[in-house]
């Protein structure tokens, strides 16, 4: 779709959610659903980064999760690792930087060392950022951002929130536009900080089934909405 005319966000962040459900509608298991998710998280990240969005969060692995079963833990950890191994080359191709978010403990080894060469390989491409949310949780990113600054034995005393941001998992701008697919209404520890001014997207569709004309139909939402960042209407 032709964007001119259109708000396009800054930074966009997705909670990537349904894929369990949208599996078992097909009568196929969680793990084919994980698949599917993760063939269209790639494919639309290129989609949202071409259209000018500079920041795309994925929310793809909360530290809630791990209390999944196991066969579903390890088997996302090892899609993980894919992103790497099979999808190196599609982030090259389209001048893609990758960094993420997140906890290192108790994630895999194997999950560390994809992170790293993905961070590294990629470190150059300037043509918008994946900022992969994985074992990641918003509460524990603050927690995390004020052990750092007690250790630091800074004196905070005259800061200001964006001194209190660099100390983040990532120094990122605010997010503009936050969607949820599957008709869940809620933000589940994402992003706690970088939302507060966020618009809000709510789409039914599971995600696997979430494509390009769906996010279209968010940049048209968006559009619409009239950002006051608390103030009054002009
Ligand atoms: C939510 O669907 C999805 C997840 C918890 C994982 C998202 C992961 C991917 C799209 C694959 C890519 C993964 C990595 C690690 C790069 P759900 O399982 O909660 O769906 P449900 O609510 O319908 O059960």
């Amino acid at each position: 779709m032709d964007y001119s005319g259109l708000k396009i966000p800054n930074h966009v962040a997705i909670i990537v959610d349904g894929n369990g459900r949208w599996a078992k509608e097909r009568g196929m298991t969680r793990l084919q659903g994980h698949d599917a998710g993760f063939e269209n998280l790639v494919s639309l990240s290129k989609y949202i980064l071409s259209k000018g969005v500079k920041y795309l969060s994925l929310y793809v692995f909360s530290t809630e999760n791990f209390k999944r079963e196991k066969a579903e833990v390890d088997h996302l950890m090892d899609l993980f690792v894919l992103l790497y191994r099979d999808k190196l080359r599609e982030f090259m191709r389209n001048n893609i930087r990758v960094i993420f978010s997140g906890r290192d403990e108790p994630l895999p080894k194997k999950v560390l060392k994809a992170r790293d060469e993905l961070v590294r390989e990629t470190a150059n491409n300037t043509g918008g950022t994946i900022n992969f949310c994985m074992n990641y949780g918003g509460r524990a990113e603050i927690l995390d951002a004020v052990k750092k600054i007690v250790a630091s034995g800074e004196d905070v005393s005259g800061w200001q929130e964006s001194d209190f941001a660099k100390y983040l998992y990532q120094d990122l701008p605010d997010v503009d536009l936050m969607i949820r697919t599957s008709g869940e209404l809620r933000l589940s520890n994402f992003l706690l900080w970088q939302n507060s001014y966020a618009e809000f997207y709510f789409p039914e569709t599971k995600f696997p089934d979430f494509h390009e004309a769906d996010f279209d139909r968010a940049i048209v939402e968006y559009t619409k909405r009239d950002r006051r960042f608390g103030g009054i209407k002009k």
